[in-house]
């Protein structure tokens, strides 16, 4: 069936980066002109949001940059986190914490490597309901001959052991990139789902090697692997729902001899996914990943306002200041009508 309209609620995005100061001011706005009405907002910024009070305090400067958006928050996972920091976190509606590997990404320098020591505090998260987002790579080891490109397969035993320990702790594998996440998230229990961004539904690592604009953490992988990903899209299966990891950098950081690791999605982020759910003939999964199953693993209300995509093209701009998007000036063949 030709399909050339779709109205669907604004989207939830379960996992972006909003950044501080300048970056802050241009993508905070864009927000909702992508499509997504609610986000769940990483803590990476410099200095880490580790307490409560941070948390807090950086929801009311995205408020206030972008009331039509509602912010959930998270905290960094750190060894400085205590028990008590977490019920307050609980108490203030704090949604999740995330763990970042050390070293593996952008201002992850104290990461973690010992999930071990974190097992109370994952004990206290499961009694209060709080979420643990895991960015699941290990870090790079030379004699384990661990890289980039098994980085996440390696990780999986990580996911698999803080689940057994903690079956009540709801945890999200963020950003999936392989067959093997895929499986494992299958396997594993309910409590168990995974975030898919637009950008790995098209990548692999031909797209990335040589083009800085298409790197990000973790790397798009083989063929094979972006199959699992776009199959279980397709089956509509609820563990797996969007989570952009949108994750601007200015113009120069990209353009660089080291690249900084991140894909700009966020203000065309609908389009984006409109674009590909229908190059791989499932726009009828769309409203779920984007709006319902998320929603559903993270306890929350249906949002009301609803957006209108049209089959309508348009040219990705080349640049919002001097942040360039993902497949800049590239067409689109769908955009957001008011
Ligand atoms: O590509 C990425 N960029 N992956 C991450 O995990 C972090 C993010 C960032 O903050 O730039
Ligand atoms: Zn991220």
């Amino acid at each position: 069936m030709f399909v050339e309209q779709i109205t669907l609620p604004l989207a939830d995005d379960l996992h972006v980066h909003l950044r501080q100061d300048h970056l802050m001011q241009t993508v905070v706005p864009l927000i909702d002109k992508g499509g997504a009405g609610r986000v769940l907002v990483m803590p990476n910024l410099k200095p880490h949001i580790k307490t409560t009070k941070q948390a807090l305090n950086y929801q009311q400067a995205l408020k206030a940059l972008n009331p039509r958006v509602e912010y959930l928050m998270t905290l960094y996972l750190n060894p400085e986190l205590t028990i008590e920091e977490i019920q307050k976190a609980a108490t203030a509606k704090i949604i999740g914490i995330k763990s970042y590997p050390r070293g593996v990404t952008t201002n992850s320098e104290d990461g973690i490597e010992n999930y071990e020591i974190y097992y109370a505090l994952f004990a206290e998260m499961e009694k209060l309901g709080l979420i643990l987002n895991l960015h699941g790579e290990v870090p790079s080891n030379a004699e384990k001959n661990i890289c980039i490109l098994n980085a996440e397969e390696n990780f999986l035993q990580h996911l698999e052991k803080i689940h057994k320990n903690f079956p009540k702790l709801k945890i999200v594998l963020e950003h999936i990139t392989t067959k093997a996440a895929v499986e494992k998230v299958e396997e594993l229990g309910l409590t168990v789902s995974a975030t898919i961004t637009p950008h790995h539904l098209d990548l692999t690592v031909d797209d990335w090697a040589g083009q800085n604009h298409n790197y990000c953490k973790p790397v798009a992988k083989y063929p094979s692997d972006r199959a699992a990903l776009r199959a279980v899209i397709k089956s509509g299966n609820p563990k797996f729902f969007l989570g952009s990891d949108s994750a601007p950098h200015l113009r120069s950081a990209k353009e660089n001899s080291c690249a900084c690791a991140g894909i700009f999605t966020t203000p065309l982020l609908l389009p984006y996914l409109a674009d590909t759910f229908e190059k791989l003939n499932c726009l009828n999964k769309l409203k779920d990943f984007c709006c319902t199953f998320g929603r559903e693993f993270y306890g929350l209300s249906a949002l009301e306002q609803t957006i209108t995509l049209k089959k309508i093209s348009q040219k990705i701009p080349a640049e919002y200041n001097h942040i360039v998007p993902y497949r800049a000036e590239d067409e689109l063949q769908w955009r957001i009508i008011d």
